[in-house]
């Protein structure tokens, strides 16, 4: 298979985890680029569920090779939760089938305090984070002040950096009732977190191009969305790394002249977690989506907001990640609707507008102009075997949501499992 990079094109759980399950039976090496524990892919494969944070989705199956690259950001302690839990699901990780970089910087405890502090200061303008401390991470490799997977074997480098990051989160939570950090305790915890993960820990960059000079196709599984990229997204409600295509690039080392095709994902409908604007939101199809149990967060277990498929955001999602086809994921969420709703422009006071705008304040004032689809009545697509047998109006959705995105939708999920997702031409 092509070298493919799967993109969110939403604000994220678009269900990306289920489509790169999918099309890793035809590739040989799966690679994370960015972001952290904070992503959270459910995967339901062979019929039982894997809830998946920082490794890639490719270790479900066993003769494939996973990758967790530089520009991911790596919580030792959790990594190593996630190994245990998935060992107890009968999931081998071993050195062979998955590799670390040397370069991915580490989430620490304080990170983690710090992102919960900063999120309890800021009042009703809270990001809504995961706290999984991944923007402080990020903080500190941006201010290069971070320590790197590379670091954990340098105890006294890492000593150094801890006892100073520690003194400094320490004197900020003074006064408040949060626990002051303890350094031995924090270099414990990695020393025996770092000898059970040094077998796996690599050149990740060179490791890719001599799988790619051996023929080898990789698959990029892009984590969080488009509009929570830093760059790209809902700025401020934004995550710390580029979500978008380029970021799986950047955060691999592997270059854009590799890359054969950009696969962006969408919901049927939209949703997003954590605050920000969301210009599609409607309180009566959240509840239905919560009644019929769906729409509940993987990492953090909130319930998500929900609203209409919101065809401005996909439209600029797949230009900026050059997308070469669309998948289209949880259509059978639609199923039993009796008339679908798609925003296709938005007024900006007084102004209609076909991109988002970049001002938070300017989201705020948008509102959403929609055209209206019949929705399939009694038919349903849940667990449908095959195009043929999707009800006519869920094929013309579709068909319509290839031409407002200007890419055609190729991929279709109608329910959690890997065979009920198919190709349309
Ligand atoms: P952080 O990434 O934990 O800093 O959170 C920043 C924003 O991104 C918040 O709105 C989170 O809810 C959101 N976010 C982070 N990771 C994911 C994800 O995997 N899916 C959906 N939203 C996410």
């Amino acid at each position: 298979m092509a070298n493919t990079i799967i993109v969110g094109a939403q604000w994220g759980d678009e269900g990306k985890g289920k489509i790169v399950d999918f099309l890793t039976e035809k590739t040989d090496i799966v690679v994370r680029a960015q972001g952290g524990n904070n992503a959270g892919h459910t995967v339901i494969h062979d019929g039982k569920k894997y809830v998946l944070h920082l490794i890639p989705s490719g270790i479900l199956w066993p003769e494939k090779n996973c990758v967790i690259g530089n520009g991911v950001v790596i919580d030792p302690v959790s990594l190593l939760e996630e190994f245990d839990k998935l060992d107890g699901q009968g999931i081998l990780i071993s050195p062979d089938n998955l590799v670390i970089s040397n370069r991915a910087h580490l989430t620490l405890p304080y990170h983690r305090i710090l992102d919960s502090f900063r999120e309890s200061g800021l009042g009703g303008k809270k990001i809504g984070t995961t706290g999984r401390g991944i923007g402080p991470t990020y903080v500190d490799k941006s201010e290069r002040s971070g320590l790197r997977m590379s670091d954990l074997f340098n105890q006294k480098k890492l000593v150094e950096k801890i006892e100073s990051k520690v003194q400094k989160a320490n004197s900020l939570l003074e006064g408040s009732d949060v626990e002051p950090l303890v350094t031995n305790q924090i270099i414990e915890e990695l020393n025996s977190a770092a000898s059970r993960l040094k077998p796996f820990i690599c050149e990740t960059t060179t490791y890719l191009h001599e799988r790619i000079a051996e023929g080898k196709s990789l698959l990029f599984e892009g984590a969080q969305g488009t509009y929570l990229d830093i760059d790209h997204g809902t700025y401020p409600f934004v995550t710390s790394s580029n979500t978008t295509a380029g970021g799986a690039c950047t955060g691999s080392g592997v270059s854009p002249r590799n890359i054969d095709n950009v696969t962006c994902v969408a919901k049927a409908y939209t949703t997003r977690v954590g605050s920000g604007p969301f210009i599609t939101e409607n309180q009566e199809f959240s509840d239905r989506m919560h009644g019929m149990g769906r729409e509940f967060g993987a990492t953090t277990g909130r319930k998500r907001r929900c609203g209409w498929f919101d065809a401005v955001l996909v439209r600029h999602a797949c230009r900026l990640n050059g997308a070469d086809q669309l998948a289209v994921t949880n259509v059978d969420g639609l199923d039993g609707i009796e008339s679908i709703k798609i925003c296709t422009s938005y007024e900006l006071r007084g102004e209609t507008i076909t991109t988002p705008p970049a001002d938070s304040e300017d989201w705020e004032d948008c509102t959403p102009n929609y055209e209206e689809l019949p929705g399939w009545g009694d038919e349903i697509t849940a667990g449908a075997e095959s195009i043929d047998s999707l009800p006519k109006n869920a094929n013309n959705y579709l068909d319509r949501l290839s031409e407002l995105c200007e890419t055609p939708v190729k991929i279709i999920g109608v329910g959690p499992d890997r065979k009920e997702t198919l190709f349309r031409d």
